[in-house]
């Protein structure tokens, strides 16, 4: 395949195969395909409008273009793998194509304004399509909690029962995390939104082009303003990283909450068996392979965060090949969100919630105890002293084996005159959660 130095007159020899198998990225650019055609046409319709290249060589080129990717999309034509990387490959096959016309495309151009420009594009639709599957994953959980404004379970802060809640709440804070997640991406393709292309290697170029017009044909708001800035800013996959970083730590956290959940210790929740795998030894197992996985792969996509924060910490301007690494992590985060999106849409929309286990859950572990230290408390007494006394309640019932509940009217008056037969009211599960609402 065509390498540089076999493109140029500066070097008496191609590169050594070690080299261009070292150097090529174009096994992680190639889906960029699409994003890489739709920048040239542009460039090649403002070249012609600005009278740099003949309206003739710009239909060529138009041609050229809208047939290989034609062409790649049927599998007419394979991408070379052992091309440098995609804007080669793309341009190569063009010439081949159409001849001289093919030549002129890269005019007032450089491949670092071009693949600037292509991982934009691309970078704007793949956000776009999580956005969709956040989206939905919000109306998933809302469907569920829906169903659950009365399943009562325990609240928990250390992993202690705490207070009691409805599952809906529970669940209701997840759906506001995958919402910020929402706006966070949004505000990121808003900071990204500007187009490189003209910026040529660093210094712009000579050619009088119109930098607004291939902005506007791409759907960019503006042209970048800096031309060393447009070529070696990668600030976008920094910010795309770590918003698909704090995605994967919210799915994270629900998906501990699932393991636990669907352990013996709880049983809150059943997954469905298709989404559940068994043991290959031990027979009685149902494993959450799901929310494991999704726990898993948190740890890469973090990685993938601190690769690229890492990867631009010591670079010069303006663009250096090291930034070609780029890619590979911020393309990996989006796959793995999106993969783990979509597997969690579909986990969830078949799990069981088992509402008895939560209820019984909830109604052992005291988690009435504020209530009732609220009650004294309602009645005049000081919350400090309410607060000691219903814990030397809880103390007796754990000695003698009993729930607040269950205590009698007359034990309950050992420990302060002020209660009442209107403390039982205080004290049930149901009124506790409503009373919270
Ligand atoms: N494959 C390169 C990348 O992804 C394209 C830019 C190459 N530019 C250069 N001056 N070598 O970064």
């Amino acid at each position: 395949m065509t390498d540089i130095n076999s493109m140029s007159g500066r070097f008496s020899k191609g590169n050594a195969e070690i080299l261009s198998d070292f150097n090529s990225s174009i096994r992680i650019d190639s889906r960029m395909y699409a994003e890489d055609i739709e920048g040239s046409l542009a460039h090649a319709k403002m070249l012609a409008k600005c009278g740099i290249i003949s309206e003739n060589d710009c239909e060529e080129i138009t041609k050229g273009l809208v047939s290989i990717k034609e062409d790649i999309e049927t599998g007419a034509l394979e991408i070379d793998m052992s091309a440098e990387d995609i804007h080669m490959f793309i341009e190569a096959e063009l010439t081949k194509r159409i001849g001289e016309p093919g030549k002129r495309l890269h005019t007032a151009r450089s491949r670092n304004d071009q693949v600037a420009t292509d991982i934009r594009l691309y970078l704007k639709k793949r956000a776009a399509g999580i956005i969709e599957g956040l989206f939905s994953f919000g109306n998933t959980l809302q469907n569920i909690f829906q169903q659950h404004t009365e399943t009562v379970m325990p609240g928990y802060t250390h992993l202690q029962r705490a207070q009691p809640i409805t599952f809906a709440r529970h669940l209701q804070a997840y759906y506001h995390m995958f919402q910020r997640d929402i706006k966070r991406l949004e505000n990121a393709v808003e900071i990204m939104d500007e187009c490189p292309l003209g910026s040529g290697a660093l210094a712009g170029t000579t050619y009088p082009i119109d930098r607004e017009y291939t902005a506007e044909l791409l759907g960019f708001s503006a042209p970048t303003q800096n031309t060393l800035d447009g070529v070696s800013d990668r600030d976008f996959c920094v910010e795309f990283a770590c918003a698909l970083s704090i995605i994967m730590t919210h799915l994270s956290r629900l998906s501990e909450e699932i393991i636990l959940w669907s352990s013996w210790e709880f049983k809150f929740i059943d997954l469905d068996d298709a989404y559940s795998t068994g043991s290959s030894i031990m027979p009685q197992k149902k494993n959450p392979d799901v929310p494991e996985l999704v726990r898993g792969k948190t740890g890469r996509v973090n990685g993938n965060l601190i690769a690229l924060l890492t990867m631009l910490k010591g670079l010069p301007l303006a663009y250096n090949k090291d930034m070609q690494e780029d890619k590979e992590a911020i393309f990996d985060s989006f796959d793995t969100v999106e993969e783990c999106i979509n597997i969690f849409v579909p986990m969830l929309e078949t799990m069981t919630v088992n509402k008895e286990n939560m209820r019984n859950a909830a109604a052992r572990g005291f988690i009435n105890a504020t209530d009732c230290a609220d009650y004294l408390t309602k009645k005049g007494m000081p919350f400090r002293d309410a607060y000691k006394i219903t814990g030397a309640i809880v103390a007796y019932c754990i000695e003698n084996n009993c729930i607040l509940e269950k205590l009698s009217i007359e034990k309950y008056k050992e420990f302060s005159e002020i209660f009442e037969e209107d403390v039982f009211k205080a004290i049930d599960l149901d009124e506790c959660v409503k009373r919270r609402n």
